[in-house]
């Protein structure tokens, strides 16, 4: 199949994310990262895109397995029911120990899962972009934070952050975190 043949069918389907001309931006990422320090339980405080899903309270928790990759159980509430969905974190070269990749399946490849920046202990800025033949790219982005709510500055900043990296944020929106002990 022609190149411009498979751009034609994947631009609809694509532009239901965030679809955009070029190619992905290139933002630093969290200098020395810590994986230890990082894992644990993260709440989603807001994405990119909007998802119409019906899940909320969206959390993560990254533990380590004892083949050195990390587990990464997702979780969200559906109809009053918290449901966990498992995937793999490993770090592909560890001279970038901030750029992870992530698959929920053995079909699947690692999607990129880049920290921007984290402190470890309050809030960390994830973002995922994917190059399609170099001619535009959809990316992903996630602010997380260790409580179900982070002060409305911090939101501020870390998107502040990300569009200083040139990462447009307007299909940015916030994750309903209110589900009580579920
Ligand atoms: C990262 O580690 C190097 C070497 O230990 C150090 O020089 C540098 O200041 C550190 N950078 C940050 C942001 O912590
Ligand atoms: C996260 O997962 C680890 C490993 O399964 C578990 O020991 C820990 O209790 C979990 N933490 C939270 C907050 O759910
Ligand atoms: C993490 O960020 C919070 C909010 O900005 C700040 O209060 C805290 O001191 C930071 N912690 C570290 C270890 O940098
Ligand atoms: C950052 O996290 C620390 C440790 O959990 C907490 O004591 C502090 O209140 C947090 N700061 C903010 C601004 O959320």
């Amino acid at each position: 199949m022609s190149p411009v043949y498979l751009l034609v069918l994947l631009v609809p389907v694509i532009s239901a994310q965030t679809f955009h001309w070029g190619r992905c931006p290139t933002p630093k990422v969290q200098a020395n990262f810590s994986l230890s320090q990082y894992l644990g339980k993260w709440y989603e405080i807001e994405k990119l895109p909007a998802s119409f899903a019906r899940g909320q309270c969206i959390q993560a928790n990254y533990s380590l397995r004892k083949d050195g990759t990390i587990r990464v159980l997702n979780s969200q509430v559906e109809d009053g029911v918290r449901k966990f969905l498992e995937g793999t974190a490993v770090v592909p070269h560890p001279q970038e120990p901030a750029k992870l990749g992530v698959s929920f399946s053995y079909f699947t490849p690692y999607g990129p899962y880049w920290v921007l920046e984290t402190n470890y202990t309050n809030y960390t800025i994830v973002y995922s972009c994917t190059d399609i033949l170099r001619i535009f790219h959809f990316n992903y982005a996630w602010i997380l934070a260790r409580l179900p709510s982070l002060p409305p500055e911090m939101v501020h900043y870390a998107k502040q952050l990300l569009t200083d990296n040139g990462i447009d944020i307007s299909k940015m929106t916030p994750t309903y975190q209110n589900c009580g002990d579920i």
